[in-house]
């Protein structure tokens, strides 16, 4: 099949995609075609990298692997299995402000939609534990890169990356990038005979929004232009 022949019609325009996308975490059963996940990966493969490297793989996973796959991650989790970490850092080592706040309000309104009181370090384990699971999504892929390459080439994996969540708008499904997975990297590798040079990156979760789900009423903001756009602009 030559890429976008059999492409439908998108379910939005590139503006209402980018309004629209937010990270879901809950989703519906209801399952999502094969051939739409190829089709979504495609033209995520238009995205842009640097002197045209595409750096990015994808491990595409739905059924009885991903139940499999993310039982034994969940299990791992549940029980504080010993010998997992990150396969890189994500944050700083070093908190500050803004950043610190903004992560903190984040935290706050996700449990407060889902009743968790604070303080509650089990239940909150219970939450960040459904990460594990694609938060029940049908679909769960994972993003590699060639260890070899550098930090440049994460840029490229980013443009990879926001161009899969929006082209899941245009076929009406909904997502959410994790990082959560890094730190569960060595079952994935084995599980998926993900090879050593590859660094698992994040996971995303794909498919049909649970709309009932508390937490998906989740509104993040964002700040004003003016907070983070400097213009030196002579008309
Ligand atoms: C690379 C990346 C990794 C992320 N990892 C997680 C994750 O592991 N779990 C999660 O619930 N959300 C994760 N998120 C989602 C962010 O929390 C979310 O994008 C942010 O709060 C803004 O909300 P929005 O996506 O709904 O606009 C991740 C986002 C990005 C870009």
């Amino acid at each position: 099949m030559t890429p976008f022949s059999d492409l439908p019609p998108a379910r939005c325009d590139v503006f209402e995609a980018m309004r629209s996308r937010r990270s879901v975490r809950a989703f519906s059963s209801r399952p999502v075609e094969r051939r739409v996940v190829e089709q979504i990966l495609e033209l995520a493969a238009r995205a842009p990298s640097g002197t045209n490297i595409q750096p990015w793989r994808v491990w595409a996973l739905s059924g009885r692997p991903l139940r499999d796959l993310t039982a034994r991650i969940t299990a791992a989790h549940a029980a504080d299995e010993p010998g997992h970490a990150e396969e890189y850092p994500y944050y700083p080592d070093q908190w500050v402000d803004p950043y610190l706040t903004r992560r903190r309000t984040l935290g706050r309104e996700l449990y407060r939609l889902v009743g968790i009181a604070k303080g509650d370090t089990e239940a909150m384990k219970r939450q960040h534990g459904r990460n594990y699971s694609f938060f029940g999504a049908p679909v769960g892929l994972f993003i590699t890169i060639d260890r070899a390459m550098n930090t440049g080439s994460w840029f490229d994996l980013g443009t990879f990356l926001q161009s899969i969540l929006l082209a899941a708008r245009g076929f009406g499904l909904h997502s959410c990038p994790q990082q959560s997975f890094s730190q569960y990297h060595k079952i994935i590798h084995q599980d998926l005979g993900i090879p050593g040079d590859q660094v698992i990156a994040c996971g995303v979760a794909l498919g049909y929004e649970d709309e009932t789900a508390p937490e998906n009423r989740l509104e993040t903001e964002r700040e004003p232009l003016s907070a983070f756009a400097t213009f030196n602009w002579t008309e």
